[in-house]
């Protein structure tokens, strides 16, 4: 049996007609750019949400770019970020001229320590931007406290967090803006790039919607130097009918880390730990292992595919040496990219095949000794 990372054709198969139906009706409205559609599943995602606002965008660094931008984060600015992130967070600081400031993780969830946050603040500090990596919340009630002390915002990076709650209240609505991305592989994801923010706060909402369209909110007149970054209405009408079976497809991931929790415990790999307030929605099944690369080999002869997320930590790329930070000025960041294997994981993985990834992971133990 070879078992795939993700099955990224699968969702369309087994959602066909709808699909169809919802790209047909775009299509046949003429409407092409904005619109009904979008405004729709702006409605739509706000309310699953539980936010007052959605602004559909481009993709999900555009939404972490169009939040700093809103929130008038500029050169000289500093935004604390967790040192373990895919790089887009990062990326998306720098794109607004400010600074990346890395805090490291808490080992246990692999999300950005709040006991650490404090002691990067200065003088600069506007913004801390925590991730839901993998999809596992991160510990925002003392984030949102520093932030409140220290007069910071907060924008999260939910790009992984789709379905996710923090002490039983979805993401979405906790900070002043969340970022999403509905990149195919996402658990919301569109046929293509796709991303959009959540506010609960109308100025905010109001200024990315107009960021995103040129700077402007009537034709032809631009109110500031804007950009292109709307919601395809195509991709738009097919969220609108993924959104409609997330929380079923969030339950079978669900169910896949429930049969890995129970079979690799005691396998000598660490295994991702839920604290009691988080409820992930499971975007990744991420292990650590000493020997990743014996591991890796024998999960691949096997024919089970697996990845890493991720393998050089942004302080370590090319595009931050900039910053003149060295490997060891962040360890936890380049020990976990050493360490982390991510096992297939999604919707469509189905519990014999996640059994065979058990079987064979099992198998391997002589690899952790
Ligand atoms: C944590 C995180 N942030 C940001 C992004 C950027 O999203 P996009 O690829 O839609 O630009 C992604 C995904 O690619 C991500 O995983």
């Amino acid at each position: 049996m070879s078992i795939p990372f993700l099955d990224l054709g699968a969702p369309y198969h087994e959602l066909q007609p709808q699909i169809d139906a919802a790209v047909s009706r775009v299509l046949a409205s003429g409407w092409y750019i904005l619109g009904p559609e979008v405004e729709a599943f702006e409605a739509e995602w706000a309310q699953y949400c539980g936010v007052s606002h959605a602004v559909g965008l481009a993709n999900g660094l555009d939404a972490l770019t169009l939040a700093l931008r809103a929130l008038g984060i500029m050169p000289g600015d500093e935004v604390i970020v967790p040192s373990n992130t895919y790089i887009a967070t990062w990326l998306a600081v720098s794109a607004v001229g400010a600074t990346p400031v890395p805090v490291e993780p808490d080992p246990a969830t692999h999300n950005i320590d709040p006991k650490r946050i404090e002691v990067a603040i200065t003088s600069s500090t506007r913004v801390i931007l925590p991730v839901h990596l993998y999809g596992q919340p991160a510990d925002l009630d003392p984030i949102l406290v520093i932030a409140r002390r220290y007069g910071l915002f907060v924008v999260e990076d939910a790009a992984q967090a789709h379905g996710a709650s923090y002490r039983g209240r979805r993401i979405g609505a906790h900070g002043d803006i969340v970022c999403w991305s509905f990149y195919p592989g996402k658990n919301l994801g569109a046929f293509g790039d796709a991303g959009a923010i959540t506010t609960n706060d109308s100025d905010l909402a109001a200024r990315v919607a107009i960021l995103r369209n040129y700077g402007s909110r009537q034709k032809y007149i631009n109110e500031e130097a804007g950009v292109n970054s709307r919601l395809d209405p195509v991709q738009a009408a097919i969220l609108r009918v993924k959104l409609d079976v997330l929380d079923e497809w969030t339950a079978r991931r669900r169910s896949i880390a429930a049969l890995y929790a129970q079979g690799l415990a005691g396998t000598g790999l660490t295994l991702p730990q839920v604290p009691n307030w988080a409820d992930p929605a499971w975007h990744l099944y991420v292990v650590r292992s000493l020997n990743r690369a014996g591991l890796q080999a024998h999960l691949t002869a096997a024919g089970i595919d697996t990845l890493i997320h991720y393998p050089i930590p942004p302080h370590m790329q090319n595009a931050y040496a900039g910053l003149g930070l060295a490997p060891h000025a962040l360890p936890l960041a380049r020990d976990l990219a050493a360490q982390v294997i991510s096992l297939p994981m999604g919707p469509h993985l189905t519990t014999e095949q996640a059994t065979r990834i058990v079987e064979v992971v099992v198998s391997c133990e002589q690899w952790e000794e």
